[in-house]
């Protein structure tokens, strides 16, 4: 692989995949791996999923891509379908290629029709590898840390009366950029008391609401959207990863409100490969494979499974600080050490083993995300050799 340009700080541990079926991966020499990461949290029904495979062989024997003013009938139809799951029935949907994309899209289209100059969004939310997604500072941003809210020792009502909210400019915020998990922030999920809160008074002073559902969408966290554990009704849904289940599409989907509030003055918005049939096709599988196989109900299922053997193996071992999981989001943070080199080792270990799992270098955390599609014995297997690695490659932690 020495013509290929890497992302920088991760090594490419397995160059020969040649195949991959639900959540197995094969090498050339025939070992074959379970990926608890999806690739990058994409293949949430599982790789080469057959709905998939059968969208695209059709769709992409009839016609993959089109231009503005002619389409195939599929779009549309898998825009309905889209739409109507999200709990956006009535609004509209455009197909996209990646998270970044259909985020940013949703950034410029509250910004068209927001009154207010400012975006509010948490320190730790991720949002996209480009634009305005990857710059989230200077004057258009306003960012809060939630850290303090997590434990909230005020007896209150969350609101503009709470010492915390009185470095928001409430009277300046268009728009609330919420992020129902936070990914980059290793799989933690902001208090609902306080995103109800600010998501009712920003509504209240005629804000518009985006929730970034690239990562949490699709039953990831147990439910279709990640913002239904929080009881909001968005304006502005953003979908990537899952959507295509490894196929590059994503999808920005606008409420009626927000299209009447843009009639006038729409976004304009020129790239190729909008509207693809090819991408809507796989979206549309994805959509009804999850919804005719019960694929949320299954991953609960994995989720209670995974969940509780970690923290069977948390309290065997001694050497987990911290589980952090909603539905298949799941991170496990380790005892580790400073540098986080045992962490990197038991990440070895597993994959040694044939079982892949998510580091970012540096940290002492592991993250799962299995597709819904995973086997119970693939998740009884991982569990034995995380607490093999465990007691292999981690230290205890010193004593108090
Ligand atoms: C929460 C969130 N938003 C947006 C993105 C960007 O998606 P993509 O990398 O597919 O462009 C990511 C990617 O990890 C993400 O985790």
């Amino acid at each position: 692989m020495t013509n290929l340009l890497g992302y920088p700080g991760f090594n490419l541990d397995l160059p020969q995949i040649v195949r991959a079926e639900n959540t197995w991966l094969y090498d050339a020499q025939g070992k074959r791996y379970v990926d608890l990461e999806s690739g990058l949290w994409c293949a949430g029904i599982g790789h080469g999923h057959p709905r998939v495979i059968e969208a695209l062989t059709r769709q992409a024997g009839q016609i993959c891509h089109a231009g503005y003013s002619y389409n195939a009938p599929v779009v549309d139809e898998a825009a309905a379908e889209v739409l109507e799951t999200s709990g956006l029935a009535g609004g509209k949907c455009i197909f996209l290629c990646s998270g970044s994309e259909a985020v940013e899209f949703s950034i410029r289209a509250v910004r068209q029709a927001a009154s207010q100059p400012l975006l509010l969004t948490f320190t730790d939310s991720y949002f996209g590898a480009y634009g305005d997604a990857h710059r989230k500072s200077g004057d258009e941003w306003f960012l809060f840390d939630w850290a303090d809210c997590a434990g909230c020792p005020l007896d209150r009502v969350c609101g503009p009366d709470c010492p915390a909210w009185q470095k928001i400019p409430l009277s300046k915020i268009g728009g609330f950029l919420f992020e129902p998990g936070s990914s980059s922030g290793l799989v933690r999920f902001p208090p609902s008391k306080l995103v109800a809160a600010l998501a009712a008074q920003m509504k209240k002073n005629g804000g518009w609401l985006l929730v970034n559902e690239v990562t949490t969408g699709l039953g990831r966290t147990g439910e279709w959207f990640g913002y239904q554990h929080y009881g909001l009704a968005p304006d502005v849904v953003a979908l990537g990863k899952g959507l295509g289940n490894g196929y590059p599409v994503s999808a920005a989907l606008l409420s009626p409100g927000l299209l009447a509030r843009l009639e006038a003055n729409p976004v304009h918005y020129a790239q190729s490969h909008q509207n693809d049939p090819l991408g809507a096709a796989v979206a549309l599988a994805v959509v009804r494979a999850i919804k005719e196989e019960g694929l949320i109900a299954r991953g609960r299922e994995i989720s209670r499974l995974l969940l509780e053997g970690l923290a069977d193996i948390k309290q065997a071992t001694g050497k987990i600080r911290e589980i952090r999981g909603r539905g298949l989001m799941v991170a496990v943070e380790l005892t580790g050490d400073k540098d986080a080199a045992s962490t990197a080792r038991a990440r070895r270990g597993l994959l040694a083993r044939g079982y892949i799992v998510a580091q970012r270098p540096g940290l002492n955390v592991i993250r799962l995300d299995p597709a819904l599609t995973m086997e119970r014995a693939e998740i009884a297997g991982f569990l034995s050799a995380l607490q093999q690695v465990l007691e292999q490659e981690v230290q205890p932690p010193p004593a108090a």
